[in-house]
């Protein structure tokens, strides 16, 4: 290794290994890719490694299932699970999925204390509990890759629709990441102006739909698994906004503690984020509408992990 920082990746499938090669390939750290399946990782590591010398990065790229070789990361990217396959909810993953992140979480935690974890597995909100208790982190170094990904989603909706470019297009989604994710359309711009003023209200409406259920579109396509080339970009972006100390104003899964008027449970909400993980909530105004929304998006949430195991 090298005094590059250090990224673990956890989970080397679709979106772990993309992960790790956007993190590699920007040169930002050196990673760490870990898989329960023997040699997965390794393979795939070392074929990134052999990538570098034709991208022309230097970054040190492993693979192990030894939680040994992740000791002293600055970062912890937890993809591991199982991924939708057609016809299922993100919450049909929950039973299985919170074994294997609490499993991971437990061992990759104990080896690197000061890390901060950004979870990626789904059903999301959920898993960011499950990390949260299995780390013992406080809420700062716990952070789930959501909102990044669905308002991501929602601005290439926006950009098709106005034929604008997607750089000029921002979007704003608030909430949990499933069927209850609000779109905040009066916050979500071309150039800045909000896109209520471009779209009617029909077209703003079957975006916002869109959007939400933009997991579920991809995954009837592959048949075979769930999206990972937008989720593992997104990914990148806060590891990028972390490492970097940006100070990134970005929508993330976070443990809210009376921000928004909601205690105690994990929901989407933009965040300032920095080398510390969540430096600040930016708390906005809701409409009442809105804020009907959102705290339907956090009761749904607080469900799902009120049925967790112990
Ligand atoms: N420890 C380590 N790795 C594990 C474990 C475990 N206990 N259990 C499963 N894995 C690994 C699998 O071996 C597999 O390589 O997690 C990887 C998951 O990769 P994919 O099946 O390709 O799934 P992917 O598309 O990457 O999605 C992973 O991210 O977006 C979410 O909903 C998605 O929850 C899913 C997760």
């Amino acid at each position: 290794m090298s005094s590059r920082p250090k990224v673990t990746v956890i989970g080397a499938g679709n979106v772990g290994a993309t992960t790790a090669q956007r993190i590699a390939e920007a040169g930002l750290a050196d990673i760490v890719l870990v898989d329960i399946v023997e040699g997965l990782p390794q393979g795939k590591a070392l074929d990134l490694a052999e990538a570098a010398p034709v991208i022309a990065h230097d970054a040190h790229v492993i693979g192990t299932n030894d939680y040994a070789d992740t000791a002293g990361s600055d970062i912890i990217v937890v993809t591991s699970g199982i991924p939708r396959k057609p016809g299922m909810s993100r919450d049909d993953l929950i039973a299985t999925n919170a074994g294997i992140v609490g499993a991971v979480v437990t061992a990759s935690a104990a080896v690197s204390p000061d890390a901060i974890i950004i979870v990626v597995t789904n059903p999301l909100d959920v898993m960011c509990h499950v990390a949260m208790k299995a780390s013992g982190f406080p809420r700062e170094r716990v952070l789930g890759m959501a909102g990044v990904l669905d308002s991501a989603r929602f601005r290439t909706f926006i950009a098709q629709e106005l034929g604008v470019s997607v750089e000029d297009t921002h979007a704003f989604v608030l909430g949990g990441h499933g069927d209850t994710m609000v779109p905040l359309s009066r916050y979500s711009t071309v150039a800045g102006v909000p896109i209520t003023e471009l779209l009617t209200p029909d077209r703003v409406a079957a975006l916002e739909q869109r959007t939400a259920n933009g997991g579920a579109e991809i995954v009837a396509l592959l048949k075979t698994g769930s999206a990972f080339y937008a989720p593992a970009a997104s990914a990148f972006e806060m590891v990028d906004a972390i490492l970097g100390d940006r100070k990134r104003v970005l929508p993330c899964a976070t443990y809210l503690k009376g921000e928004f008027g909601i205690d105690g449970v994990f929901v989407g909400v933009p965040v300032v984020l920095g080398r510390n993980g969540l430096e600040r909530v930016f708390e906005i105004t809701l409409t009442p509408e809105e804020r009907v929304a959102f705290e339907k998006s956090a009761a749904a949430v607080r469900e799902l992990v009120a049925a967790l195991p112990d």
